[in-house]
């Protein structure tokens, strides 16, 4: 399994902020928006990961994630100038999947919860055609919402509907068989001239090989797409890291845990960089720990 994370888009939300920076680099509570999302293709266990981006601010990316050696992971780069819609990343990728599975995440979506992980390793297995997770959300106006019928299928996808008819909305995370490629290929723009993710899952509905993953409300779902979300999203953090003393979306962490780096390195590698923020003390207390002697 492969992952691809899209993090290109013009950020309209956050200006002026992203007329010099990507929306994906802003700090959320202690570290970059981007290690959110991030850490779930590393709870996906997904090491071979594909990062697009403007070409202004590749630089940027690959000074703060490299190559990806550093996590014990294979990170590379493509880019997307323009926001020619997320179905576009497929294509973009395409050399990247080759015959792979792979999960697509946007770079500005992450969520929190204690089975996630559990989730994310079911949704990434069986995948007919495309497997993808769903939130209640009381704003489903904003969002790609799936309909069910009266068993619990899945009926069809409506993008930003008005009808509030479900409240089932689909986020920026998505798993899927190199088949998918064929048919975003295959697709039109949209009226707002986009590469829509919603048709192709579309497609892959009428074709009954759409398999849907729901997650509960012990799930919480961080969409950090403007400001207020954004704030929203750093005082969650915050406040979760301040009561449990346990960070969130800490990649050492996950990448230790996923024994994709050795405890000596790490440690060598922080010593290296002479920084004792909160976030590099709490992986060297982490590593003083018996369970990674
Ligand atoms: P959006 O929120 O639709 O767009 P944006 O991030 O550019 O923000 P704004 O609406 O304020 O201009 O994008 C959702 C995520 O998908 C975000 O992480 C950016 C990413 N994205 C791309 O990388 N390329 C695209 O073509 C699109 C449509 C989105």
């Amino acid at each position: 399994m492969k992952g691809i994370i899209l993090a290109g888009g013009n950020g309209t939300r956050f200006k002026p902020a992203t007329l010099s920076i990507s929306k994906h680099l802003l700090q959320v509570y202690d570290k970059p928006m981007i290690y959110y999302s991030l850490s779930l293709l590393f709870l996906s266990k997904i090491r071979d990961i594909l990062l697009i981006c403007k070409s202004e601010d590749l630089i940027a990316f690959q000074n703060l994630l490299g190559d990806g050696s550093y996590f014990g992971i294979k990170i590379s780069y493509e880019v997307q100038d323009k926001p020619n819609g997320i179905a576009e990343a497929l294509i973009i990728g395409e050399k990247f999947i080759g015959k792979n599975n792979f999960c697509l995440i946007l770079g500005d979506n992450f969520f929190f919860g204690h089975r996630v992980p559990m989730i994310l390793q079911k949704a990434s297995k069986n995948i007919l055609g495309a497997n993808i997770l769903t939130f209640e959300s009381n704003t489903p106006q904003d969002f790609g919402v799936i309909y069910f019928d009266k068993n619990q299928k899945p009926l069809k996808i409506i993008e930003k509907p008005k009808d509030g008819k479900s409240n089932s909305v689909i986020p920026g995370i998505y798993f899927y068989t190199p088949k998918a490629i064929k048919y975003a290929k295959q697709m039109d723009k949209s009226a707002r001239g986009e590469l829509e993710i919603s048709d192709l899952n579309k497609i892959i509905l009428n074709k009954k090989k759409l398999k849907v993953f729901q997650m509960g409300r012990g799930i919480a779902w961080l969409d950090m797409g403007d400001p207020e979300r954004l704030n929203a999203a750093s005082n969650f953090v915050r406040s979760v890291q301040t009561n449990q003393g346990f960070l969130i979306s800490c990649l050492e962490e996950i990448a230790l845990n996923n024994k994709w780096i050795k405890p000596k390195k790490l440690k060598q590698d922080i010593e290296k960089l002479k920084l004792s923020t909160d976030y590099y003390k709490y992986i060297m207390k982490l590593l003083s720990d018996k369970k990674f002697k």
